[in-house]
């Protein structure tokens, strides 16, 4: 399959290791274990299923959690475990403070942080504070309620548009699709006011302009950290005070425009007004002592201004989607790595890395394509064009190698590290992303990249749980790729997670430094040095001859070792040390 880790192969070669450089950013001395860390990302839905209901639980992660600390992650990141009546996977909470039965009870999340303290992992969890479920209580409360009651207060209501208020109040859309208003019968079972949900119509959006709603997230946080948590990552966190008086705007509510407005103009995304909610969230973290975090899923550009949410009084991180977005393309990469790290150090803040995560098509399958692949968040469906899934894993691990060299923080999104692919064949009636069903099928959504992991082939359903079929099915490919057997396989793609981490860690490669080694800069190959080490990537379609150093890992077996083919990575140890030329 992949990289033989077991030979460290010295070339001959005699070309010059780097040639000039051109240094970006300086090893970073700043205490905190985040700044640095590995960050694995669990789906609970999808990670493994201990009770038999074809739904992963927290039991299933407790279970399981040894396996991570093998990888050699510093700290998992669970997305929505909360009460929920799972309209967007638990994007859509009922109940901030407590866990949803199909994932188990409190008493199994506190299980499961004893374990995972046990075997020196962090947990962060999920913060969903743009908006709630439709079945929250305070929802319940507003609809029960009158107009201009302080129980509406709590949610954006509004009267409609045009005659008897029939038209929706602005001309938002929802990121899912259709119109981001829906309409509620009032009290006295007359249609009534608007509400305003920038997602699905379950997901009422709170109103940020009300100190009660305020108060409630101050509460929340301090429930997660009494029990124990390192921290949360913040749900569409740019998303959360919308521009007074709600102006309107005519692209859809993820700031892609349809009409040439650019993202960042959206009134419903990047208010000023933000700041001061993550200052007072990081008055309260830092209240539990210097190690708890905050890490924003912000869809910010550009880079400085993303770097505004991370200053030394606001968010620890940010997700950094524009690395994730420059896929392969050499240029884009290369613009990415150099503004993200300057944007960055200029506000003290350790760079983030991503390259999936639960909303977007799987990289291994998004490498899979030579030219254009699937739009983010729409998946890829039995009658698209299907993604090449050999050339996509292999691409893949030369991007994974390429990325965990770079010198902050790292997100895996969980079977990265066993090259999953997306499912592109499941059934239409089986499709549960609202996106789906909000667009009428257009868009399919982000089931494909939420399959649930294949961790013993010879077990009834791969290993995921012994009862029911798993909520979504299996790809034929998830067979080969299980955990076990790439387990035991030196050459597999989880072999080569675990050797990259473990020699990231090694050599501190997260605290490193990152210069551009122009000599293996071209169109189609990128290369930096950190520290002692030079990380190469050839996208060429020719084999690039190595430098001389020692080869400390590779993301394919080579043909011959001289060379580095198509499509791969390699980590090469500089015999000279940091070049300073
Ligand atoms: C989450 C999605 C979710 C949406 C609404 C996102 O950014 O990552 O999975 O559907 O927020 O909560």
């Amino acid at each position: 399959m992949l990289a033989d880790m077991s030979v460290d192969t010295v070339t001959e070669a005699t070309s010059p290791a780097t040639g000039p450089l051109t240094p970006i950013h300086t090893a970073d001395t700043a205490p905190g274990w985040w700044r640095s860390a590995v960050i694995y990302q669990v789906y609970p839905r999808s990670f493994r299923d201990l009770n038999g209901d074809g739904v992963g639980d927290l039991a299933g992660i407790t279970e399981e959690l040894p396996q991570l600390a093998e990888l050699g992650v510093d700290a998992v990141w669970l997305s929505p475990f909360y009460r929920s009546p799972q309209r967007d996977a638990g994007y859509d909470v009922s109940d901030y403070c407590d866990v949803d039965p199909i994932f188990g009870t409190l008493g199994d999340f506190d299980v499961m942080m004893a374990e995972s303290h046990r075997l020196g992992l962090r947990v962060i969890v999920d913060l969903v504070p743009n908006h709630c479920s439709d079945q929250h209580a305070a929802f319940q409360a507003a609809l029960a309620a009158p107009a201009g009651s302080p129980e509406r207060d709590m949610f954006i209501f509004r009267d409609g548009a045009g005659e008897g208020g029939h038209e929706p109040p602005n001309n938002w859309q929802s990121h899912f699709g259709g119109p981001a208003w829906t309409r509620v019968a009032g009290p006295d079972g007359q249609p009534d006011q608007w509400y305003l949900h920038l997602f699905d119509s379950s997901q009422p959006d709170f109103n940020w302009d009300n100190p009660a709603v305020h108060a409630e997230f101050e509460r929340v946080l301090r429930f997660w950290l009494d029990r124990g948590v390192s921290g949360f990552r913040v749900d569409v966190a740019h998303a959360l005070v919308k521009a007074p008086g709600l102006p309107a705007w005519g692209g859809r509510a993820d700031g892609s425009s349809t009409d040439g407005f650019p993202g960042h103009e959206a009134p419903m995304f990047g208010q000023p007004a933000l700041h001061d909610i993550y200052r007072r969230w990081r008055e309260v973290l830092d209240e539990y002592g210097p190690d708890r975090i905050l890490c924003a899923e912000a869809n910010v550009d550009p880079l400085p201004r993303l770097a505004n949410w991370v200053r030394p009084d606001q968010m620890h991180q940010a997700f950094n989607f524009p690395y994730l977005h420059a896929g392969l393309d050499i240029h884009r990469l290369r613009t990415v790595v150099t503004d993200s790290l300057m944007a960055l150090d200029a506000v003290g803040a350790p760079s983030t890395w991503v390259l999936s995560n639960h909303d977007v098509v799987r990289h291994a399958s998004r490498f899979g394509y030579n030219g254009h692949g699937p739009r983010d968040g729409d998946g890829i469906g039995p009658f698209d064009p299907q993604p090449d899934v050999s050339l996509g894993r292999h691409r893949a691990a030369a991007a994974s190698l390429f990325m965990l060299g770079l010198p902050g923080a790292a997100y895996l999104y969980q079977g990265e590290e066993l090259g999953l692919p997306d499912g592109t064949d499941i059934p239409e009636h089986l499709r549960q992303d609202p996106t789906f069903a909000r667009t009428g099928g257009e868009r399919l959504g982000r089931d494909g990249c939420r399959v649930p992991l294949p961790w013993r082939a010879a077990e009834p359903h791969l290993g995921f749980g012994a009862g029911e079929s798993p909520w979504l099915p299996f790809p034929a490919s998830f067979a080969e790729l299980a955990r076990d057997l790439q387990a035991g396989s030196p050459s597999s793609h989880l072999s080569l997670y675990r050797e990259i981490l473990r020699q990231r860690r090694a050599l501190d490669l997260g605290r490193g430094s990152l210069a551009w080694a122009e000599n293996w800069c071209t169109s189609s190959s990128l290369a930096y040095v950190n520290g002692t080490t030079l990380v190469l990537m050839n996208l060429n379609h020719d084999p690039l001859e190595l430098p001389a150093g020692q080869v400390l890992l590779r993301s394919a077996s080579p043909d011959d070792a001289r060379y580095l083919a198509s499509g791969e990575t390699a980590w090469i140890r500089l015999e000279s040390g940091a070049p300073t030329d």
